[in-house]
């Protein structure tokens, strides 16, 4: 699909496949329907005292040959109560009219909806425009021998009457867009393609792409001769090599902090010696979303040119049952010198975790944040619409959950007090991997804050949302939006 932007645009002579304009609820006219009405003698007006279509939110209507129209269809797309239009609402209607279109068989369409919204707010409707199309336009066929009837629509206009100030907006929306595809293609390659080392080439491929951007990989030997003893207990029962990948983003000047993004990338977690049931344990391939999304998110960042300062760091490992495994009861030392008893082989992510969050250190960061499909206890308590988020600075927690407002990308703050820290007690090492049944998150968490002392930081828990299962199984992209929509309130560019 192509996106354009266009202002000042005439949607009576718009020649275009169709038209699709706004209607508020109790039947009142968007800007754009209003003219239509105006130059067809008001034959909107007649279809709405005849249709059951009032306006409300999640319905659409269909006219065909409307008189004097240049365009064969005017679809009207309901927009719910003015008094309350927003963002959200724009988005639902977004959504909505896509739906409506992927079945239809057109070519090329031009949506009026942006301009309902105030000027200032236009450019945050555009690039999540651009976000909601993506995600109803996306598909996954990579490992089909027969490709899927494709949609025939291939151009998406963004069109206001008036004058405006889109183009900007469109470019960011497209490159969120395009990160937020990088992380769901990642998350939906299966586990024998998308391994360590396949993240360390996708990583590679975006620093080649761009001379900001350096990379550097850190092969098992590396992390053995860095103490990274943590991360290795995973890593080495697997035949793939675990990699820590390391991007850096030079956008502003080296006197600036960095930001640091962590990314649990683990490529399969079977669960190890502590084996997972076998119920759906292919969705275990998506226990490296954390990893996809903030590539996919780095990558916007390059894209858009931010002026920050941004580093990405991925723990790649696959978690698996060998003869070289871990077992429980094991002691490991991390990077920091504290040692973890391995109480529970499944309990992966924040064994590779801890030691990227060391090593962030060297970075002196402005501030870290980690994204991790960590537990399943996540989904008990916020289920699959909210991400978890935990952090040991109330500013950062704060800014990242108006950025998850914002961008329609949602996380909800856990408490992580050091009472919790308790539950981490081991008799034989300074802390056990897991803290048991009770406040799984949150523990889990605490753990990782055990090796953040030195920065801001923050975790967003996301084995809820980074994917979706049963017939609509399929990496969601989560949380790029956030991330990405933090960092541009970061770069104070939108
Ligand atoms: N990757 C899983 C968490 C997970 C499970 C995410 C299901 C999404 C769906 C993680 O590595 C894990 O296995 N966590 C354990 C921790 C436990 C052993 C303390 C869990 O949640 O059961
Ligand atoms: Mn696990
Ligand atoms: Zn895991």
């Amino acid at each position: 699909m192509q996106y354009a932007f266009q202002a000042e645009v005439n949607p009576t002579t718009l020649a275009t496949d169709c038209v699709i304009v706004g209607v508020y609820a109790d039947k009142i006219l968007s800007q754009a329907a209003a003219l239509l009405d105006e130059t067809s003698e008001n034959a909107l007006q007649q279809h709405l005292a005849l249709a059951d279509f009032t306006g409300e939110r999640n319905t659409s209507s269909l006219l065909y040959k409307v008189k004097n129209i240049t365009s064969p269809r005017v679809l009207l797309v309901g927009l719910g109560d003015q008094a309350k239009f927003n963002l959200e609402s724009l988005n639902q209607a977004t959504r909505t009219t896509a739906n409506v279109l992927k079945k239809a068989n057109l070519t090329q369409v031009s949506s009026f909806l942006v301009q309902e919204l105030a000027t200032e707010q236009q450019a945050a409707a555009i690039r999540q425009s651009l976000l909601t199309l993506g995600d109803v336009f996306y598909t996954f066929n990579v490992y089909k021998s027969k490709p899927e009837t494709a949609p025939t629509l291939t151009q998406w206009t963004l069109a206001q009457t008036n004058q405006g100030e889109g183009e900007a907006a469109l470019q960011q929306g497209l490159a969120i867009q395009r990160g937020a595809y990088l992380a769901r293609d990642l998350g939906n390659a299966p586990g024998n393609v998308c391994t360590p080392t396949y993240l360390a080439k996708t990583a590679q491929s975006l620093a080649d792409r761009h001379s900001q951007v350096q990379i550097t990989v850190l092969e098992e030997s590396d992390m053995e001769a860095l103490g990274m003893g943590s991360f290795m207990s995973v890593s080495k029962g697997s035949e793939q090599p675990g990699k820590m990948i390391v991007l850096n983003y030079q956008g502003a000047g080296a006197e600036l902090a960095p930001i640091v993004l962590v990314g649990k990338g683990i490529t399969f977690d079977t669960g190890g010696i502590s084996l997972k049931p076998g119920l759906a344990m292919d969705e275990m391939k998506y226990d490296m979303g954390g990893a996809a999304s903030v590539l996919g998110s780095f990558q916007a960042c390059v894209e858009m040119r931010l002026p920050l300062n941004v580093v990405m760091i991925i723990a790649a490992a696959e978690n698996m049952p060998s003869g070289r495994a871990s077992k429980p009861g094991d002691i490991v030392t991390s990077m920091s010198g504290k040692t973890i008893e391995i109480l529970n082989t499944d309990a992966e992510g924040r064994l590779v975790l801890c030691d990227a969050l060391t090593y962030a250190e060297r970075f002196k960061p402005a501030a870290v944040v980690d994204v991790a499909t960590l537990t399943g206890a996540c989904i008990t308590a916020l289920g699959h619409h909210t991400a978890g988020l935990l952090s040991n600075n109330d500013a950062l927690a704060a800014e990242l959950w108006s950025a998850g407002q914002q961008a329609d990308d949602e996380v909800w703050r856990l408490p992580m007090n050091d009472k919790y820290q308790e539950q981490l007690k081991s008799n034989f090492a300074d802390m056990a991997n897991i803290g048991g049944p009770a406040g799984g998150t949150i523990t889990a968490a605490c753990f990782l804050a055990r090796f953040t002392e030195s920065y801001p930081w923050a975790h967003l828990d996301i084995a809820g949302v980074a994917w979706k299962s049963g017939a609509a199984k399929g990496s969601t992209g989560r949380p790029v939006p956030l991330l990405t929509q933090w960092l541009l309130n970061r770069a104070q560019v939108a």
